[in-house]
């Protein structure tokens, strides 16, 4: 059949497309979801298909659990995937099970499309792939978790994988009762809002005007942890996309925004233009930065395995690899000790990563201090910035984790440092 001649097909195929590309790592889901052939499918469809793409990606670990228990050798390339979304068809959309198997059975391979069809209908005898929720992550990052939190809080964490996010914004100024009904948000610890809105936000309204900017409530931490009083000097050394540069120069900051990737940073100088906000944005790699001044503030919200984002990217979970890890913890050391010679004597630093793992968030603390000593931790308090509770270590870091906060939060690790007045 062709497939580009019938829309529930060519959604399908679609989808096919992007969850191979999310997989293989070659781009996120939204370069993914937005170009290609997603690119010629009418909104619907392409919303569809990014549908059919995350419950596939929410449910991978069990779909695949049961995938490899119903065949009896691993399957030609690309069949895997066919097989992966027709499961989330059948158990996560609302979609009747004949047209979640007869278009699964047209797009395969005439020679697989027997096999296809009684993978497919074997499993609508047998029903939904048990949800255990030790399966909801690579077995590898789920050993982590309960090695580094414990049994329950790693059960948690992976329960939160099945769990579509709402959007959260963080508002330049005071937004109007008029705008904020609009958007249907309510107003979060520490004044990030939150809607349950869909579709896209770039058509919502104050997008525009620059009234506000998708940020999630845990990203919108670092920066407010920083807290710069007007006309401080800070230097943001990974800035782009650009959500904490827009806060820091919303509070009335003079900031430098350092990012390496000349392409992210473009996004940063249109941010910048969108909410008419201020900054220095400059393309640099900020290990290396040949610029000898210092700040009253530094962020260093470092390049990390992103494992913390997985709620609205649960592909970073079956792409990240035990060797990046280490890799990146090498880069975020590299950067702090950039950080630190950029910070003026008794002005701040605040590091921050997106990630889960230990090796980039604690064990970046331990080492940072012990190579630094004119640095000290700055003790977060309790519910500072609107920070959940529950994520404040006893080192006064915090460690937060997705179930933290009433609806979940993105994995975060945050410290704050103090150098000497000397
Ligand atoms: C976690 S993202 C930063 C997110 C950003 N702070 C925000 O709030 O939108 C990390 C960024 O670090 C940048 N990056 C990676 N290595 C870098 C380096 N050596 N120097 C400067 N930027 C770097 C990446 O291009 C990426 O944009």
């Amino acid at each position: 059949m062709n497939a580009t001649a019938d829309p529930a097909l060519f959604a399908r195929a679609a989808a096919l497309k992007m969850l191979n590309a999310a997989l293989s790592g070659r781009s996120g889901l939204n370069e993914t979801a937005s170009g290609g052939a997603a690119g010629r499918l009418t909104p619907v469809d392409r919303a569809f298909a990014r549908a059919l793409v995350m419950a596939t990606l929410r449910h991978l670990g069990p779909i695949d659990r049961m995938l490899d228990s119903r065949l009896k050798r691993e399957p030609p390339p690309g069949l895997r995937d066919l097989l992966r979304l027709g499961v989330a068809q059948l158990f996560y959309l609302d979609i009747p099970d004949f047209a979640a198997v007869d278009t699964t059975v047209a797009l395969a391979p005439e020679r697989l499309r027997g096999l296809v069809n009684a993978v497919l209908r074997g499993q609508i005898r047998d029903g939904p792939p048990a949800l255990d929720t030790a399966f909801l992550a690579p077995a590898w990052l789920f050993a982590r978790w309960r090695a580094a939190f414990g049994d329950g809080d790693a059960h948690a964490i992976a329960a939160q994988i099945t769990k579509e996010p709402a959007t959260d914004l963080t508002p330049r100024g005071v937004i109007d009762p008029e705008m904020a009904a609009q958007l249907e948000v309510h107003t979060l610890p520490g004044g990030s809002l939150r809607t349950h809105k869909r579709g896209d936000v770039a058509a919502w309204p104050g997008f525009s005007s620059g009234a506000w900017w998708v940020q999630d409530v845990a990203a919108a931490l670092p920066a407010r942890l920083l807290a710069p009083t007007p006309g401080q000097t800070v230097l943001d050394m990974c800035a782009a996309p650009g959500g904490k540069t827009f806060q820091l120069a919303a509070g009335g900051a003079m900031v430098t925004a350092l990012d390496r990737s000349e392409a992210r940073l473009r996004r940063v100088d249109s941010g910048l233009q969108r909410t008419g906000l201020t900054a220095q944005a400059l393309t640099a790699d900020a290990a290396t930065w040949a610029d000898d001044r210092q700040f009253d503030a530094v962020l260093l919200d470092a390049p990390c395995s992103a494992t913390g984002t997985f709620r609205r990217h649960p592909d970073v979970l079956w792409n990240a690899k035990p060797s990046d890890i280490s890799a990146l913890s090498s880069v975020q050391n590299a950067l702090l000790n950039s950080a630190a010679r950029r910070v003026k004597p008794g002005g701040r630093l605040v590091y921050s990563v997106c990630s889960l793992e230990v090796e980039e968030g604690e064990a970046q603390v331990s080492g940072f201090l012990a190579a630094h000593p004119a640095f000290t931790l700055d003790r977060i308090l309790p519910g500072e910035g609107g920070s959940p509770i529950a994520s404040l270590a006893p080192n006064g870091w915090l460690r937060i984790l997705p179930h933290h906060a009433e609806g979940g939060l993105d994995g975060f690790f945050i410290a704050r440092f103090r150098r000497d007045a000397r």
